[in-house]
């Protein structure tokens, strides 16, 4: 009967990402934009494929170097990348997620174009308690990517920064200044995702790192321009693709 081929009961997707199982690679990169995501395929993937388009979140699964690697979208904020990073664990059996993305910088001791290899991630936001009843305000990078990168970094002649970042919810606020939680956990640098990628991680015992490229400076308004950005970020996604043949 029509009722034993329900298929509710062998679900081919999950609630957000359209791509069937096994259409994902173990490690998938990252981005915050969509538009990101299909740079870094029509650049530097081959035998490229469209797995996902849900929501114009697009993702696609391709080679880097012969190795299978997924790339595609978290979109902005923590409950974005808190349900693509989960999906992807959970649905996909992915076993790294390296996001790479883009941070203000809270002083002038960094510069336009660092690259930030992310330590830890200090926030206000309760999604680690409310989701997995984590009560630190900071989570670390999960496994060993973290290092990887690090090490990636070096043999590319590329410097980063290992250091802590904050993961704001909010990206315009009445008062300047450093927040409290940036001070106290010394970040000198602010994105919106990696806390969040990183408390995912940490229940589901998978791997995560973040590498941010610091395109602007916060208290002077310096930034990278449209023009400089395109190369900026191709070091930060060469980077994270050379990492994650690794991985
Ligand atoms: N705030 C938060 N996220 C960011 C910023 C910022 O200033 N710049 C790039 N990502």
């Amino acid at each position: 009967s029509s009722y034993l081929c329900c298929p509710f009961k062998f679900k081919m997707m999950s609630v957000h990402i359209s791509a069937k199982k096994g259409e994902i690679a173990k490690t998938v990169l990252q981005p915050g934009d969509p538009l990101r995501a299909k740079y870094i395929a029509d650049n530097f993937l081959e035998d490229v494929r469209l797995v996902s388009k849900t929501r114009n979140i697009f993702y696609f699964t391709g080679l880097y170097k012969g190795k299978e690697i997924s790339v595609g979208a978290s979109g902005m904020g923590v409950p974005s990348i808190g349900i693509y990073s989960y999906e992807l664990f959970t649905e996909y059996d992915v076993d790294t997620i390296i996001r790479i993305g883009t941070c203000g910088g809270y002083t002038t001791d960094l510069n336009v174009f660092d690259l930030i290899n992310v330590d830890g991630a200090a926030s206000e936001s309760t999604y680690a308690k409310f989701a997995w009843e984590m009560d630190e305000e900071i989570m670390y990078h999960q496994g060993k990517a973290f290092d990887v990168i690090n090490e990636t970094a070096k043999e590319l002649a590329l410097e980063t920064k290992a250091a802590n970042i904050h993961t704001s919810d909010v990206f315009y606020r009445k008062t300047p200044g450093i927040p409290a939680i940036a001070e106290k956990y010394n970040c000198p640098a602010v994105e919106m995702e990696a806390f969040a990628l990183f408390a995912n991680a940490k229940h589901l015992g998978k791997n995560a790192a973040t590498i941010l490229t610091v395109s602007d400076i916060i208290p002077t308004g310096e930034e990278i321009s449209a023009d400089q950005r395109e190369t900026a970020l191709r070091t930060m996604m060469t980077l994270a693709l050379e990492s994650g043949i690794k991985l």
